[in-house]
């Protein structure tokens, strides 16, 4: 028998994209008089483009997108402003890290005149700059949710000296930050050092978090890295959490989960760079037809993707010696297709130009690219979806990118090196691969705190090696079914809370450079590591 799911039977809901599960949402919204007429207006907000930086891509060709149409609320501020203070810091670098920095947080009230102060002294706080309001209204998407009310506020900062440290505050009339009694709240950060600096540097990364005490572990222990970045493979904080694309899942979204996210992200997210790319959980239907309406006002988006795509999990940056490019897999995936296609090809066809350029700019040794479906993983939640393999991994393979991270599976596995879907090269637990001949290691990095899923054989890591060459898995195909398969490229599994650590070691033209990834679970344990060499350009 089909249940129906808000009200529609499930033979129908399966096949709705999300821009259809859209449309319907708001008509029965507005049917049930949901939607406020006094403040509920359809306002515009843009990515990047609004917060007024410059937002080039690497090289060039990035124009401002025009935004997702969201309903937004009009934050006036009748609350007196020193009963409030910000809370959820969190940063982003614009499209170069080292001249622009994005600054975004949150009041728990609409405030009036929210503004930041930035300088090189903590004690030497500058004039107020503006910022942007992005004040976001979510209705009682079911009988049991209530209507929740948000404001995200942002500024960019743009022209800033590379490798220079800034401290900032952020406040709005009645909080200074730069008042005695606020001046504990001011963070810092550092652009990114001059082209053809050569000093080492360590970035994180990690998938799937959610809010929880594992998730607050591991930024614990990801802050202790001193990461110059941190990259976040989406599933970012399960406001959704059921995550199958679907109008039902609907009816156990909480909006409020992104407050307690960015609360628990601020001692990481107001010092460190948190970038972060968009899951299957984070498609909700309720903000604009492809689901990143939230998304956009909630985060500060390079915008340095495919132009009118309206992806802003889409986007690449430069650090160092580092090339490191952001994809939306929900444009792929087969397992999860509510969004398959969205971009109408424009992703993928900029992946291979934005490659190719990244190959080619001076001083750029490696490629990482991060997203959230698996081109290779086992576990028997998720396991690989041949959506990226068809899509995807033909570029990276013609380009000879250096690593992969992905979350969806939440575990730690690390593949050999990989070409045509098969093993390429073995790199067992402290090898070295040289990338540009062995193949490309595939890292699913999806332990940074929601429930941990398995595998189908046993745990394989640092310590605790149990050699297994193959592996019963299988792959989704585009007619979303499971395709069996043995696969031997799965050299380490760790069912466990977990990131990775990446410390780049530039060098000399001629010389090696490398790439030192590890492992590391919630308890501080090494449970992979391996080595990327190349020949620095
Ligand atoms: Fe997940
Ligand atoms: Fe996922």
């Amino acid at each position: 028998m089909e249940t129906p799911r808000m009200g529609m039977p499930e033979r129908l809901v399966e096949r709705l994209s999300m821009a259809e599960q859209h449309e319907y949402l708001r008509s029965r919204l507005s049917r049930r008089g949901l939607l406020r007429g006094g403040t509920a207006v359809a306002g515009s907000v843009a990515g990047a483009g609004l917060l007024g930086g410059s937002a080039n891509a690497v090289g060039a060709g990035a124009t401002a997108r025009t935004g997702p149409t969201l309903v937004t609320s009009p934050a006036t501020g009748h609350v007196d402003g020193a009963l409030v203070a910000p809370f959820g810091r969190h940063l982003a670098f614009g499209g170069d890290p080292r001249t622009q920095m994005r600054v975004s947080w949150q009041v728990p009230v609409a405030v009036k005149h929210p503004y930041l102060r930035v300088g090189v002294e903590p004690w030497e706080l500058g004039h107020k700059i503006p910022a942007e309001v992005r004040a976001l209204h979510t209705p009682a998407l079911s009988d049991k949710g209530a209507a929740v009310d948000q404001v995200y506020l942002h500024a960019a900062l743009d022209g800033l000296q590379p490798g220079t440290t800034y401290y900032y505050g952020v406040g709005h009339d009645g909080f200074d930050p730069a008042s005695p009694r606020a001046f504990a709240t001011i963070g810092s950060f550092t652009t990114a050092p001059p082209r053809g600096t050569r000093a080492p540097f360590t970035f994180t990364a990690f998938g799937d978090q959610g809010v929880g005490y594992h998730a607050i572990a591991n930024d614990s222990l990801v802050l202790a890295q001193n990461p110059v970045f941190h990259l976040h493979a989406g599933d970012i904080c399960y406001a959704d959490p059921d995550g199958q694309g679907l109008p039902a899942d609907g009816k156990d979204y909480d909006a409020r989960t992104w407050d307690q996210f960015f609360a628990q992200t601020e001692s990481v997210a107001s010092r460190v760079p948190w970038m972060v790319t968009t899951g299957n959980h984070d498609m909700e239907a309720w903000y604009s037809p492809n689901g990143y309406g939230g998304n956009e006002a909630r985060f500060a988006f390079p915008g340095t993707g495919p132009d009118k795509a309206d992806a802003p999990g889409v986007y690449s940056f430069t650090y160092g010696n580092v090339g490191v490019v952001a994809l939306d897999a929900n444009d792929v995936s087969y397992e999860i297709p509510a969004n398959y296609g969205y971009t109408h090809g424009r992703q993928t066809a900029w992946l291979d130009e934005r490659l190719a350029r990244l190959r080619e700019l001076a001083g750029i040794d490696f490629i990482v690219v991060f997203f959230h479906h698996c081109a290779y993983s086992t576990t028997s939640a998720h396991a690989s979806d041949a959506g990226v393999r068809d899509k995807w991994v033909p570029l990276f393979e013609k380009h000879k990118v250096d690593l992969v991270v992905n979350g969806h599976n939440h575990v730690y596995e690390r593949s050999d090196a990989i070409r045509d879907g098969a093993v390429s090269k073995q790199v067992p637990i402290g090898a070295t691969a040289h990338p540009d001949r062995d193949g490309i290691v595939y890292v699913t990095a999806g332990g940074a705190g929601r429930a941990l899923y398995s595998f189908p054989v046993a745990d394989s890591y640092e310590g605790h090696e149990k050699r297994i060459d193959d592996v019963r898995t299988y792959h989704w195909t585009k007619s979303k079914e499971k395709a069996p398969e043995t696969v031997h490229w799965s050299r380490v599994r760790y069912t466990g809370f977990s990131f990775i650590k990446v410390h780049a070691v530039p060098a000399a033209k001629g010389r090696t450079t490398t790439l030192a990834v590890s492992a590391v679970s919630d308890t501080g344990e090494r449970v992979d590591h391996f080595t990327l060499a190349r020949t620095a350009k």
